[in-house]
């Protein structure tokens, strides 16, 4: 069955961004003039995709007014002759189809893909995280939705990191098939060295067989006293088997400090308007360097 929903669980509380965090949501932080939760959007889009439920939490309104005509602005920005504005107003609200449901307490990012279930109903999905950034030429969720179609099973993002970042991440062990294509078999949340059957570690993106939704149902709270999503996936990869796929692209976690200001200078550095005063700024900066 073809991939048209994606659900962008942005119910998080973002305490890693306080104090920015305590009044806008952290999705809405921008990568130099775009929030970051656009990029996402544009990636799914740019993948096929027709209909985007936000889980979203108090506070988080300014999500949804962000992807909402602005009628009196356009008006008045057409008044005035700034066509390029105007463009850009439109293009934001009429990316795709927007639906949002509410997470009533930040219970796990499991449990924000649950508060989903009855706007997905049965047919396979993407869930992409509000703050994870990939950048690559072909929009990761289009590489993950090729394997899909391939394999027939639930896929996940899969990205090799250093041994002092592996308790951060879920992290999958299994079988490699193909370069980028891996038969899980493991899935472990926060691991420690020792316990960790690799280094390869989950990201942001992940698609879905509806079916998740009953192993959702059925596991307790996890690490953390949240509901994980490894864990109901870890349930369903022994049933039904999961498939890990290393996409091609570069990763920003813009849900921390370091990743978000990692990823400005990156997209940065690659706007025309931006990069030449940047790139000359940044060399400067350095030959300054002490
Ligand atoms: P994070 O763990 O990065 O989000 O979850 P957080 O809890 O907001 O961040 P910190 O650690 O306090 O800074 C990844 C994504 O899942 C969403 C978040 O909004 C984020 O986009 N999320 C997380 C939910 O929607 N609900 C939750 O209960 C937890």
């Amino acid at each position: 069955m073809r991939i048209r929903k994606a659900v962008i669980p942005a119910a998080g509380l973002g305490t890693r961004f306080l104090p920015a965090t305590k009044a806008v949501p952290k999705e809405m932080l921008p990568i130099i003039d775009t929030p970051t939760i656009q990029y996402i959007v544009k990636e799914v889009v740019d993948s096929g995709i027709e209909e985007i439920i936000f889980v979203t939490s108090k506070g988080k309104d300014s999500i949804l007014d962000h992807f909402d005509t602005y009628d009196d602005l356009e008006k008045k920005l057409e008044r005035e002759g700034k066509t390029d504005l105007v463009n850009l107003l439109k293009e934001t609200s009429q990316m795709a189809k927007f639906v949002s449901i509410r997470q009533p307490q930040p219970k796990g990012l499991g449990h924000a893909v649950l508060c989903a279930k009855d706007l997905i109903g049965d047919e396979p999905f993407v869930v992409l995280l509000g703050d994870d950034l990939v950048d690559s030429s072909i929009p990761c969720t289009k590489q993950m939705i090729d394997v899909y179609e391939k394999e027939n099973k639930s896929v996940v993002a899969l990205m090799r990191v250093g041994d002092e970042d592996v308790p951060k991440f879920g992290i999958c062990g299994g079988h490699q098939d193909t370069e980028r294509v891996y038969t899980l078999d493991t899935m472990v949340e926060k691991p420690s060295l020792a316990e960790a059957p690799s280094n390869l570690a989950i990201v942001g993106r992940y698609i879905l067989k509806p079916s998740i939704f009953k192993y959702l149902e059925q596991i307790d709270l996890g690490k953390g006293g949240e509901l994980q999503l490894t864990d109901a996936m870890a349930r369903m990869m022994k049933v039904e088997g999961f498939v890990g796929y290393e996409f091609v692209g570069d990763r920003y976690d813009a849900g921390d400090k370091f990743g978000f200001i990692q990823a400005n200078i990156a997209y940065a550095l690659k706007r025309r308007d931006i990069a030449p005063r940047l790139r000359s700024y940044l060399k400067e900066l350095v030959a300054n360097m002490k």
